[in-house]
């Protein structure tokens, strides 16, 4: 059993020098993550109007112009997009042009979690997809990164390890002094993205440690909250946001349990296979004894507008998937959104370079692609419905584009 020391060291150092390399190589200013252009139909279709009417705009004095290349081709920042948005709000008047909540007519902050027990199925995919179908809407949104693993953070282009310093993540909220100023501190902890409209709070490997942290606190102090210590954050920084979207990690611990409590509305990602629903069984059953052992604890803490189980990695291929989301669906009734996550190869392709399909500008056969979008966008415009609803708005032309 000799050498296995020396190897594993070897291993360690490997891997220590290829990640120095990979970070170098991202480091360089034209591989810093940013967003793509976007073509003047996507432009058309997220604003919710025709191309043609997106062509005569251009003859209006101070329409944003977007970018003109050589062959006549128009194409759009995101920045452009949103200016063309305030645009038409101030022509128009008319709220679909911006959709931020009211708060004056009581539309409240809606918080949306993305929960379930298993590794794997699709909670990342579908939050970050949806706070950036948000942002790309015209909604303000806050994103925050519940996972250790933090892959929603890596998909935002920032390295775990390296660019996300402990304080910066939610532990930096939960081990705050007592006597901290806990409102500009929470006001810090959003950290502007990429995406305008769009802020994050990161994750590291340093959240593992709330897990237990939590409880030490509830050990030294019996009346410590520490199943509140999300929401108290939130209340601090709600009059920014319209949405909170958290991606939460695949078990039931104390992050989890946080976001359980702050949040408004609940989405479980569910992919149609046997194994999938005996895991989700058992993160039922979990949840109704933490309903349970609240009802004494906290009365009234878990309070939701809406739970709603989302269909992911649907293969519409497969007649045995077919039967198995016909049941779903039946059974789930009304708690199952009409509309399933589809399985498409163009997550993956476009998550290997940390990128998600809004991002993603696909070279090949873009025909795939578009299925690809319009099935995430169906998805993503279903759970829109529900915060419309919330708010007590209508759901018709507000950003219900294909
Ligand atoms: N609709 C989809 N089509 C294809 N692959 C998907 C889809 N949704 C998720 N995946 C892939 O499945 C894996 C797990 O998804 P992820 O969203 O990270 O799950 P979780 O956060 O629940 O662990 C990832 O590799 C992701 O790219
Ligand atoms: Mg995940």
């Amino acid at each position: 059993m000799t050498g296995y020391a020396e190897r594993f060291e070897w291993y360690a150092s490997v891997c220590h020098s290829v990640q120095q390399r990979a970070i170098e190589l991202e480091n360089q200013p034209d591989k810093r993550k940013g967003l793509r252009m976007f073509a003047p139909k996507e432009v058309a279709a997220i604003l919710g109007i025709s191309p043609g009417h997106l062509r005569n705009l251009h003859r209006e004095p101070n329409f944003p112009p977007g970018r003109s290349a050589g062959n006549g081709r128009r194409s759009y920042s995101i920045d452009d997009l949103h200016a063309a948005r305030a645009w038409l709000f101030d022509q128009t008047n008319s709220a679909r042009y911006d959709p931020s909540r009211r708060e004056n007519e009581g539309e409240k902050l809606q918080t949306i979690a993305f929960v379930n027990f298993k590794g794997g199925s699709g909670k990342t995919t579908s939050a970050t997809h949806f706070a950036q179908y948000l942002a790309l809407h015209g909604y303000r949104v806050l994103l925050i990164d519940l996972d250790p693993q933090a892959s929603a953070t890596a998909l935002f282009g920032l390295h775990p390890d390296t660019d996300v310093a402990p304080e910066a993540t939610f532990a930096g909220w939960t081990r705050r002094d007592d006597d901290a100023d806990a409102a500009s501190l929470a006001k810090r902890m959003p950290q502007t993205t990429y995406w305008p409209r769009l802020d994050l709070i990161p994750a590291s490997l340093a959240l593992q440690q709330v897990e237990y942290e939590l409880v030490g606190t509830l050990l030294a102090q019996r009346r410590y909250p520490f199943y509140d210590q999300l929401r108290q954050l939130l209340a601090h920084v709600s009059e920014r946001y319209d949405v909170v979207v958290c991606d939460c990690r695949p078990d039931v611990g104390m992050l989890t349990l946080n976001a359980l409590i702050a949040a408004t509305g609940l989405v479980v990602p569910m992919p149609p296979s046997m194994i999938d629903f005996a895991s989700s069984g058992e993160f039922f059953r979990i949840l109704a004894q933490i309903a349970r052992d609240l009802t004494e604890v906290a009365p009234g803490a878990l309070a939701y507008d809406f739970v709603r189980v989302l269909i992911t990695k649907h293969k519409m291929a497969d007649r045995n998937q077919e039967a198995i989301v016909a049941w779903q669906r039946a059974h789930f009734g009304g708690s199952a959104l009409d509309a399933p996550m589809l399985e498409t190869a163009l997550v993956d392709a476009a998550g290997i370079l940390k990128e998600t399909l809004y991002e993603y500008e696909p070279e090949g056969n873009r025909q795939t692609y578009q299925r690809g979008l319009t099935a995430m966008n169906r998805v993503n415009a279903s759970l829109e419905a529900e915060l419309l609803r919330v708010w007590g708005r209508s759901a018709t032309g507000q950003g219900l584009a294909a």
